[in-house]
């Protein structure tokens, strides 16, 4: 995934602006569940808070308190500078976190858990488990569909090709596999929060899903 989101760094934006790449696409209500999505974020209390896999710092600069912003890719920590001056950014593995032990009274995380592969998720969430008191984590809503993991062929401006495998929640699916409460179960996103003191299931999700192209509507996060 490095090179991936190192090279989609510049353009990552234009997924939630609905700009470059994604002009095209016909999103019927995305920017009106984009704004509750960034309102949902902004209205969590302030805290110590870790966003991991912060990216571009779209979201990250809406989060309140001392914020510390986590990513692998160089190339979206220098955008999430830009975006979201406030925050601390650290380069860093969001599998093996390099923060004591309850350092944080929240991690948020953003579209970093629907990339993960089961076992994956499963040590993401045992991690979070030990440097936070609350999970919130946002990812992509079901679009029409069940809850389904794939591995999507995405090409980017550059013209480089990327498989990328990629899951869909609804509200449920995703508070039953963090152990968590739904705070917003819609079309295009989810987001959900788990009290970490009392631990998420943190049981692995099903199988990989097959492989195929991108879905109806093309890729996303
Ligand atoms: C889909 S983007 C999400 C960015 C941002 N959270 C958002 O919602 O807009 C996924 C991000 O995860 C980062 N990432 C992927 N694997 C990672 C890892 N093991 N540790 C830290 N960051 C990682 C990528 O560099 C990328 O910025």
């Amino acid at each position: 995934m490095r090179e991936y989101y190192d090279r989609r760094a510049r353009e990552y934006d234009d997924w939630y602006r609905g700009t470059g790449l994604f002009a095209g696409r016909s999103r019927p209500g995305w920017d009106e569940e984009l704004a509750a999505l960034v309102r949902l974020v902004a209205g969590l209390s302030p805290t110590r808070v870790l966003d991991v896999a912060c990216g571009s710092g779209y979201l990250t600069r809406h989060l309140r308190g001392e914020v510390v912003g986590l990513d692998q890719s160089t190339a979206m920590l220098r955008a999430a500078r830009g975006q979201a001056p406030s925050a601390r950014l650290v380069r860093g593995d969001g599998l093996a976190l390099p923060f004591p032990d309850r350092a944080f009274g929240r991690v948020f995380v953003a579209h970093f858990y629907g990339h993960l592969a089961p076992g994956e998720g499963a040590a993401f969430l045992r991690e979070a488990r030990a440097v936070g008191g609350e999970l919130v984590l946002v990812d992509a809503g079901p679009r029409g569909g069940p809850p389904r993991d794939e591995w999507q062929d995405r090409v980017l401006k550059d013209g480089s090709p990327h498989r990328v495998f990629k899951r869909f929640f609804t509200g449920a699916s995703l508070a039953d596999e963090a152990g968590g409460r739904v705070l917003h179960d819609g079309y295009w996103f989810v987001a959900v929060a788990a009290e970490l003191t009392r631990g998420p299931s943190g049981g692995p999700p099903g199988p990989l899903g097959a492989v195929g192209p991108a879905p109806q509507g093309g890729w996303g996060d």
